[in-house]
């Protein structure tokens, strides 16, 4: 198993490790990120989070030379204020969420996020979850398998994929990645499908995000996580696609701009408070030396805000 950590190094530079602070690493995944903040943290601690199993394992074994200094806990980020309460943690120096999927999950072809093997409908980060993609291509309705393929994957042929996979679980239950890949290929129109992007890519996106409710995750976290840093501490988030940085870009913007009530409100109704301030004015992006070293860096945005 490998993966390889993108924007390591930025992310290492704008999290200004306090040696002896305690750090949050809400997507732990194979684990690189948090070994390179260990690395800096001779004192320090890092709870590290993921609601993958597997990758709970292989981070463990990673970090154990590490002993006390990692606290690694299964769950989502979602439930972060629950989970540092549990921990008896108050606030923290910092953060960092790396979104998305890791290339062990995308490689693993029984967990079925490839549109590039044929596997079962799975899609789950969590494998104790019950939802899993099998379950939302044959049972979802047809207008919101529709809305997700649009809202989540940008599908231009939302509709009629939508109607596709409807119409072909009537015959059979859909029960392969291979199968799915093959009703959106019929779908497509042949100009459509000699585009450079592989034809699938959107819709198993939009259903990995709904399978895993990756954009309610990212609400709750974006929620809760400022009230959870010290002042000056750095919630670092790194995302994928423009939907995941849109949220990062308009949570941080909201608490930089503070209360958005019209001045003649008497008390604040709209709970924007001045929590944060944006770090740098754009999002950070990979290098070409990282883009030509890993592919799955060309779309990755690091956004950087600052407890104030
Ligand atoms: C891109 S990988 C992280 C890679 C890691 N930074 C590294 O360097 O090895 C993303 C990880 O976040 C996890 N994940 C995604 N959404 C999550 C959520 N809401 N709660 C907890 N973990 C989540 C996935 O299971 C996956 O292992
Ligand atoms: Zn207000």
């Amino acid at each position: 198993m490998r993966h390889q950590s993108v924007l390591l190094r930025e992310c290492i530079r704008y999290l200004e490790l306090d040696p002896a602070g305690v750090y949050v690493d809400g997507t732990l995944g194979m684990g690189g990120h948090a070994e390179a903040i260990l690395e800096h943290l001779p004192q320090g601690r890092l709870i590290g989070i993921d609601r993958d199993g597997q990758a709970l394992e292989y981070a463990a074994g990673r970090l154990a030379r590490f002993g006390r200094r990692a606290t690694l806990v299964r769950g989502n980020f979602g439930d972060l204020g629950k989970i540092l309460d549990e921990l008896g943690i108050g606030k923290v120096n910092g953060m960092l969420f790396d979104l998305g999927v890791s290339s062990p999950q995308l490689d693993d072809k029984e967990r079925g996020f490839s549109y590039m093997q044929d596997a079962p409908l799975d899609m789950r980060m969590d494998e104790q979850s019950p939802l899993t993609a099998r379950e939302v291509l044959n049972t979802w309705s047809e207008a919101e398998l529709r809305s997700i393929f649009w809202r989540y994957g940008e599908e231009r042929y939302a509709g009629r994929i939508a109607e596709a996979v409807t119409a072909a679980r009537e015959e059979a239950p859909i029960e392969t990645t291979g199968q799915f890949v093959e009703i959106i290929r019929r779908t497509m129109p042949a100009a459509a499908l000699r585009e450079k992007q592989h034809p699938a890519k959107r819709c198993f996106q939009a259903v990995r995000i709904a399978v895993n409710d990756e954009l309610g995750a990212l609400e709750r976290m974006l929620d809760t996580a400022p009230d959870r840093l010290v002042t000056g501490g750095r919630m670092l988030v790194i995302s994928f696609h423009s939907l995941e940085d849109r949220m990062v870009k308009e949570a941080i913007r909201k608490r930089e701009n503070g209360c958005t009530c019209p001045p003649e409100f008497p008390v604040c109704t709209c709970g924007f408070v001045k929590t944060l301030r944006s770090v740098t004015r754009k999002p950070v992006i990979p290098d070409g030396e990282e883009l030509a070293e890993n592919p799955r860096a060309r779309s990755a945005r690091l956004r950087i805000a600052e407890r104030v």
